[in-house]
């Protein structure tokens, strides 16, 4: 199946001074989905926010929250993220022994659920959860910060999650030093929503973020 290309920025690389309003520039400067990164200093080596920060600004935007929570345990909060606005909830596959349950948990909330590898992880971890999952997050660089380059195994990871999802209505999302420079061979790989912080937020105005999304999606769409 062929989905349209998705560029869904990181909230990572905004302005926390003034979120609210850097949620509202990349959303009108064409941005189809916010990345929420959720880190817990604990599954990765950084600490950025949690649900309360995300209800704060729901109002900001009326585009796909994306949730990617790089925590653990995540189960005891995913209500929390629910209750918060998201609209997809992403877990780490490596977050907790019982994805099963997790992904359960989050479609129960009446929300997507997502899943996310780390670069290390074999995507075999999906195969029998797959009728569970409406988006898989493959990181292409280890989590915990932006603007770090891109991991080159990632494109072979894609195109193998890419046959192992098959027909099945499965977004493949790819995060981790997306630029116009690594677009194009994620996209031809099998990717169809592209996250991207540091190569959407340089510049600091809106009409940057504008030029910077337009940039990205040229080259998927090239
Ligand atoms: C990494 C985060 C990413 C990150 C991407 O832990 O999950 O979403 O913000 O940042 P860039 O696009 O700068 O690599
Ligand atoms: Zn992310």
């Amino acid at each position: 199946m062929t989905r349209p290309v998705l560029i869904a920025p990181s909230i990572l690389s905004a302005d926390f001074g003034k979120l609210a309003d850097e949620i509202r520039a990349v959303d009108a400067a064409g941005a189809d989905w916010i990345h929420c990164d959720v880190m817990d200093g604990h599954f990765v080596p950084n600490i950025t926010f949690g649900a309360p920060v995300i209800k704060s600004v729901r109002g900001a935007s009326k585009k796909i929250f994306d949730v990617h929570l790089m925590i653990a345990p995540a189960d005891p909060y995913l209500a929390d993220f629910a209750a918060a606005g998201a609209d997809i909830i992403t877990v780490h596959a490596e977050a907790g022994p019982h994805l099963d349950r997790s992904l359960q948990a989050i479609r129960a909330l009446g929300k997507k659920a997502g899943v996310s590898l780390n670069p290390s992880t074999p995507e075999n971890v999906l195969e029998y959860c797959l009728d569970r999952i409406d988006l898989i997050l493959l990181m292409s660089v280890n989590p915990g910060f932006g603007g770090q380059s891109f991991i080159p195994s990632a494109i072979e990871k894609i195109r193998r999650v890419k046959t192992l999802v098959g027909s099945r209505p499965i977004d493949i999302e790819i995060d981790g030093g997306v630029t116009p420079e690594t677009a194009p061979e994620i996209v031809k790989a099998g990717a169809n929503v592209l996250v991207a912080g540091s190569a959407v937020f340089k510049g600091g105005s809106q009409t940057s973020y504008a030029s910077n999304i337009a940039a990205i999606r040229k080259a998927a769409n090239a």
